[in-house]
């Protein structure tokens, strides 16, 4: 895992952890099992397809895990050989892919998105009361797309959460305190019901740079 720490990404990941990125170029190539498990798609998806998996067999091969097919799981996840794990995210300009041996990181997150505030009318969807009174005091201290942070970081632990439980996550069952002197956050699931106490918290670290917000989130063994 030699070279694993050079994505930027990797910053907000524990050390165990391998990682591949792409800024502005989506170049990447799909093996025949991927191209077949995506599918039908327009260009800009294809492109973006392939560059998440092209970054995620680079992790792999990072990891020390041998070249795999990374197919799609009934709800979009990806499929990560056994005894893996990991995430994909894409946007405009960026993609990146994780990955860690789930023996020591039973599960992982990551996510970026532009760095430009939600649109109108969407923080109140994805906020609890607490989150949106806790972004304003963020708010009075640094300038940042808060809102926009706390969306990702969302993100981040829907994909951490859904592989390890096969269920639905909305965003008023999970709370993020976020700790702007330490670019962290704390992630809290809110699910009396819930039966995976181990899960119920989640360490997230985030970045703001390049015009992006990158977040992600790990669970540690104990
Ligand atoms: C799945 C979702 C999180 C993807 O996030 P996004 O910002 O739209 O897009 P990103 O580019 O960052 O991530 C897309 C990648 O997420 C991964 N992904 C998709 N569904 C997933 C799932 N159920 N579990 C884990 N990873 C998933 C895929 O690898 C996908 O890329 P690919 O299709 O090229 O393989 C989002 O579309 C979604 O459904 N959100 C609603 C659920 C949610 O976030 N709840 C919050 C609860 S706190």
């Amino acid at each position: 895992m030699s070279q694993c720490r050079t994505a930027v990404i990797s910053a907000l990941l524990p050390a165990n952890v391998a990682a591949a990125e792409r800024f502005g170029d989506f170049s990447g190539t799909l093996l025949k099992e991927e191209r077949e498990a995506l599918g039908s798609a327009v260009p800009v998806r294809q492109m973006e397809f392939a560059a998440g998996r092209s970054c995620a067999r680079e992790a792999l091969q990072i990891l020390g895990a041998p070249e795999h097919p990374i197919l799609r799981g009934a709800n979009r996840e990806p499929i990560w050989p056994e005894g893996v794990v990991g995430s994909i995210t894409h946007c405009r300009g960026y993609c990146a892919a994780a990955v860690a041996y789930a023996d020591r990181v039973p599960t992982l997150g990551i996510d970026a998105e532009i760095d430009e505030p939600l649109p109108d009318g969407v923080l109140p969807l994805i906020a609890r009361k607490e989150e949106a009174d806790g972004l304003l005091v963020c708010g009075s201290a640094f300038q940042r797309n808060w809102d926009r942070l706390l969306f990702s970081a969302k993100e981040s632990t829907y994909k951490a959460w859904y592989p390890i439980t096969d269920r639905w996550l909305d965003f008023d069952e999970v709370r993020v305190d976020i700790n702007p002197q330490r670019n962290s956050f704390d992630v809290t699931i809110l699910r009396p019901s819930c039966s995976e106490v181990s899960l119920l918290r989640f360490a997230g670290r985030y970045l703001i740079q390049r015009g992006l917000i990158l977040t992600a989130v790990a669970a540690q063994s104990s």
